[in-house]
């Protein structure tokens, strides 16, 4: 039995005991940069094996290649002010919040052109747009070079939850799965989603679901409620024996088509054969086609991308048909179909109220309910 192999043929780890010595040389680290240099670190980004050098960053963005040809489609970059680029040189440490993380061997310094890397990445120049907004805040100058990493970032969740690809890749091993689907969500689970990955299950030995819970907009259910909804929906709904839990503690960019690209990536070094892209993946507002982030897949050769994708139609109740069903496999017009926004179930939550059991688990709605109410009281002291 042979599990798939990591992005670029080798996993990545870039783990090292702090040196006795360190640089005076600092650089601040943002809540994104500091998930990247841990998912640098333990291999979830190979072959990447620090932030991307001028090179490597200018194929990325016009071409979805590093510059050796290696398919990667998201610049993965640590931004610096331009003061700090002046005096930048030879290592510098990696800090945040006062806590020495790692180290960088700085190979160039370049300035960006942000509308270039907003409207090639996010197909979008407006800052409306999260991740676009994001970018822009960031500061104008990138850092490249090797990283080495020391010190891992605090755990917000349960410790069980944190799987390396190392761990992932020996945990299928295990468990004697050759094809294992990914799932990458940042949402609360719906039926939707219970659907799909379960018609993906079917053909394949294990699932392996990975929400994301790094950095996300301020409107998203938080990562710990969303959890909470996962382990119920497991406890219930799913064989145990066939699905993995664990966290991607990446922020999430709102790239669309270009992050569909790099979650199967990612997921590819966790180990998995397949992955799962529905519709409108990493998306938001109206800024992509609904299936613009499966249309980008053909970008690739056959087969280049070495991970299978696994696209689902938008997925939705049908009272007629009294199941889950798509456009390809329902026939009754929609005024049968239950489809709610994300932001129309939030909205819902928020206020209380539970969306119909048609389009998500009353175990799932209580446990998001609660959540939220638990969060509100949190805010207000
Ligand atoms: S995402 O930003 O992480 O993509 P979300 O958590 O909503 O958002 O989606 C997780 C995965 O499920 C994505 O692949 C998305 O395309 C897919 N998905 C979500 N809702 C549906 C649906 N109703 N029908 C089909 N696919 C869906």
């Amino acid at each position: 039995m042979s599990i798939i192999q990591p992005h670029g043929g080798q996993l990545i780890n870039r783990f090292t005991a702090q040196p006795e010595t360190l640089p005076e040389q600092r650089i601040e680290l943002d809540a994104m940069a500091l998930s990247d240099i841990d998912l640098i670190a333990n291999g979830a980004y190979s072959p990447l094996q620090g932030f991307l050098t001028k090179e490597d960053y200018e194929h990325v963005v016009e071409n979805l290649r590093l510059k050796d040809g290696t398919p990667w489609s998201l610049p993965i970059t640590l931004p610096v002010s331009e003061e700090q680029a002046r005096s930048l040189q030879g290592q510098a440490a990696l800090v945040k919040d006062g806590t020495i993380y790692g180290l960088i061997e700085i190979e160039d310094i370049y300035k960006r052109d942000k509308q270039k890397e907003a409207a090639k990445v996010y197909l979008t120049t407006e800052d409306a747009h999260p991740g676009v907004s994001k970018l822009y805040k960031r500061p104008d100058f990138y850092v490249g070079g090797r990283i080495e990493v020391f010190h891992r970032p605090e755990r917000e969740h349960s410790d069980h939850y944190y799987l390396d690809p190392e761990e992932t890749r020996e945990r299928f091993q295990q468990a004697g799965w050759e094809k294992v689907v990914g799932f990458q969500t940042r949402n609360p689970v719906h039926r939707a989603h219970e659907y799909i990955q379960k018609a993906a299950l079917e053909s394949v030995d294990g699932l392996f679901l990975n929400p994301l819970v790094g950095e996300t907009k301020s409107d998203d259910i938080p990562s710990d409620v969303r959890m909470r909804s996962y382990e119920v929906l497991l406890d219930e709904y799913y064989p145990e024996n066939r699905v993995t839990l664990a966290v991607f503690n990446a922020a999430m960019r709102y790239a669309g088509p270009r992050e569909a690209i790099f979650h199967a990536i990612v997921r590819k070094n966790f180990g998995c054969s397949h992955f799962i892209v529905g519709r409108d993946h990493a998306g938001v507002g109206d800024y992509y086609g609904t299936y613009d982030a499966q249309k980008i897949f053909s970008h690739f050769e056959e087969g280049e991308l070495e991970i299978t994708p696994v696209f689902f139609e938008h997925s939705f109740y049908c009272k007629a048909c009294e199941a889950m069903a798509s456009h390809k496999t329902c026939p009754h017009s929609k005024e049968h179909h239950v489809i709610l926004s994300g932001t129309k179930v939030r909205e819902l939550l928020r206020s209380g109220q539970k969306p119909p059991k048609t389009f998500s688990r009353p175990e799932v709605v209580e446990v998001l309910i609660e959540g939220l109410k638990q969060q509100t009281a949190d805010v207000k002291g």
